[in-house]
């Protein structure tokens, strides 16, 4: 059972809403009943409702759901709008002045942009990218540092009608080939490189690394000077960013495009050695990001909102680059990671931009957590009124931590359980109105119908574990997998007369109707909340020369969350000492290299064989108990090579 499970059964600490927050909040606890009340009974018109009322379309739609196709759902389908309008456009005269995005880099340096700067910027890049040849439907990887330049890029994208697919700028010349290569993108946005930890990334050198191995879509590469290192051009194919738009018109007229028109792919970790290309939809996408900052993180006008997530996945989409402006948000962007110069710097930088709403994953906290209360204790936090976190279940004790010491005891912390595949926010507390209980992520918002059930599909009772599951479909569902519509029906449809979404996660819910995520039923890690397929890393270790066999598994570390452990098999024989020491290292460095550095082993053991069943199958629940450390009382005399256990335990 795994601690929060543990938790969930003797948790009986509750943090109903605050009477003041309930008073300002945008969806009031009346309120909130109506909208629950309304899906229940008319599940697509409250969804039409809200489109209508939310966003601005340029040619209205009439048909709400379109099932036709399913499991492949469509929303709004004969509507016509534009996601990028609808962020910034729209915006102009009564914000026009407003902060959008106060930038600040891990060096110091900030700036900010109004709502009319990044119609100018945004603008200026999209008739850039429209010179360049880019049209609608056109693939563009985005690998960029977290500056407000990755957010630009995203909605020159938005505005043109091409499908981004925004590449962590964390992952290895080798990830990022793959995803060039599986969404045949033509063209590449980047930088020079970008400052973390104190270093600079080189993203321009990566991305040249990666053309050099790719099949060749690749027709021009945009560089942002940023860094200011040194890189490589190339005649013809490069140009400097700000080359492209120096003679650009701000104006651009945005593509109008069908509200089923692919807004981005974004790729993600499964059950095979290849990540997937999700690909979300435009309108459908745009409505669930704009109704969830609403409900959920109660964004009002003069709220700063912070949400600490990179572009490079799901949370820096929904959560920075469309929904906080979708809405009129100001919000912080910040280029580094939290610890430079020191511990204080997420917190110095709320005081420094008068943060009221700030959204996190539970890693972060955990390692904060770490450091002790100095660091916060430096700073004044008192604008702080909401907190979130995602990304994996929020361990009590970082929780009441968070609670307290970040919060004053004063600002509901909303758990929020959702997936790159939703594209927002699916369960997770309404701040005005759920009671909170420090580690699940409470219950389904309005017009999401979520449930855990069995092998069969029937609802389980209260502290009965069984498949999360959503029983309708949402506007900002995945569409698909991006040219691979079996892979879609056979991951998110396999059972229940591919009726329901398998989530992928176990769950069960409390006797107050609280869900409580377990963990993943596939072979997905979840790494400082970051999503790992144990087969990817696997593909990248048995790509080395001297390595035979592999297989992954994790096991629960205090700060990631999962660490990753690997087994493995070399061609040679089994070393030991120094050689094992350097040949630990070598295979870290390779999976680096090969994926990035967030997919790096933490612990590497090697063995003769692995431990297998008499008919060949990897035994991954006995890897995963002596990965742990775990006493092995099971029988392993059904092994085809029982010896091997003894040594993956480090014990021969
Ligand atoms: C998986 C999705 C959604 C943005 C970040 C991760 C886990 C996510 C929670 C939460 C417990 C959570 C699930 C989910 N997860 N949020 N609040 N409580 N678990 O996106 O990379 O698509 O990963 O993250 O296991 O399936 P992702």
């Amino acid at each position: 059972m795994s601690d929060t499970i543990e938790s969930a059964l003797h948790e009986n600490r509750h943090f109903p809403p605050p009477a003041d927050f309930v008073a300002n909040a945008r969806l009031k606890p009346e309120e909130a009943e109506a909208l629950y009340r309304k899906a229940e009974e008319d599940h697509e018109g409250f969804w039409s409702d809200l489109a209508r009322e939310k966003i601005t379309w340029h040619k209205e739609f009439s048909v709400g759901l379109d099932d036709s196709r399913a499991p492949h759902y469509a929303w709004f389908t004969d509507g016509r709008m534009n996601v990028s309008y609808n962020c910034i456009d729209r915006h102009l005269d009564q914000r026009g002045d407003k902060p959008a995005i106060i930038f600040e880099g891990e060096n110091g340096d900030t700036r900010t942009y109004t709502y009319r700067d990044l119609y100018n910027e945004v603008g200026k890049l999209a008739n850039g990218l429209r010179a360049s040849g880019v049209k609608k439907g056109d693939r563009v990887v985005i690998y960029m540092p977290m500056i407000a330049e990755a957010v630009i890029a995203m909605q020159a994208c938005a505005r043109i009608g091409a499908i981004h697919s925004v590449v962590f700028g964390g992952f290895s010349a080798d990830a990022l080939r793959d995803r060039i290569d599986n969404s045949g993108a033509e063209v590449v946005i980047t930088a020079d490189g970008g400052t973390r930890g104190g270093r600079v990334v080189s993203l321009k050198k990566t991305t040249d690394k990666a053309l050099e191995i790719s099949s060749g879509t690749v027709r021009n590469v945009i560089v942002c000077k940023r860094a200011g290192n040194e890189v490589n051009m190339t005649e013809g194919r490069d140009v400097w960013w700000q080359d492209l738009v120096a003679d650009q018109p701000a104006d651009s007229e945005p593509e109008w495009v069908e509200s089923e028109h692919p807004l981005f792919l974004l790729y993600t970790s499964g059950s095979t050695g290849k990540p997937k290309g999700i690909q979300h939809a435009s309108a459908g996408y745009l409505l669930n990001t704009i109704v969830t900052n609403e409900w959920v993180f109660d964004l009002h006008d003069d709220d700063v909102f912070w949400c600490t997530a990179d572009v490079g996945w799901v949370t820096g989409h929904s959560y920075v680059a469309y929904g906080p402006l979708a809405i009129g948000a100001t919000q912080v962007v910040y280029e580094g990671v939290p610890t430079v110069p020191d511990g204080g710097r997420w917190w110095k930088m709320c005081q420094a931009h008068g943060v009221t709403v700030f959204y996190t994953a539970p890693t972060a906290i955990r390692a904060l957590m770490k450091l002790g209360d100095e660091f916060p204790g430096q700073y004044d936090l008192s604008k702080l009124r909401l907190l979130g976190t995602v990304g994996e279940p929020i361990n009590p004790e970082a929780w009441m931590w968070y609670y307290r010491t970040i919060g004053g005891e004063r600002c509901p912390i909303v758990d929020t359980w959702w997936q790159t595949e939703t594209g927002a926010h699916m369960i997770a507390p309404l701040p005005a109105v759920t009671t909170l209980t420090p580690g699940s992520c409470t219950r389904p918002l309005p017009g999401i119908v979520a449930d855990v059930v069995n092998e069969e599909g029937e609802s389980l009772g209260p502290d009965q574990g069984g498949f999360l599951v959503i029983k309708k479909p949402w506007p900002s569902m995945l569409r698909t997998v991006w040219q691979d519509d079996n892979r879609y029906r056979s991951t998110y449809w396999p059972k229940f007369g591919g009726k329901y979404y398998l989530a992928g996660d176990s769950a069960r819910r409390d006797p107050d109707g609280n869900f409580w995520i377990m963990g993943r039923i596939d072979d997905v890690l979840n790494v400082s909340g970051h999503r790992l397929g144990t087969m990817e890393i696997e593909s990248a270790l048995v790509a080395h020369e001297a390595v035979a066999e592999a297989a992954v598994v994790g096991r629960p570390h205090d700060v990631k969350g999962e660490a990753i452990v690997a087994f493995v098999i070399l061609k040679d024989e089994r070393p030991t000492g120094t050689a094992a020491e350097e040949m630990v290292k070598a295979l870290r460095d390779w999976v680096s290299e090969h994926i990035g550095p967030i997919a790096k082993p933490d612990d590497i053991r090697f063995a003769d064989g692995l431990p297998k069943t008499r008919s060949g199958k990897i035994m991954r629940r006995l890897l995963r108990s002596i990965a742990k450390g775990e006493e092995i009382t099971s029988d392993t005399s059904t092994l085809e090579n029982e010896a091997v256990v003894t040594q993956l335990q480090g014990k021969a």
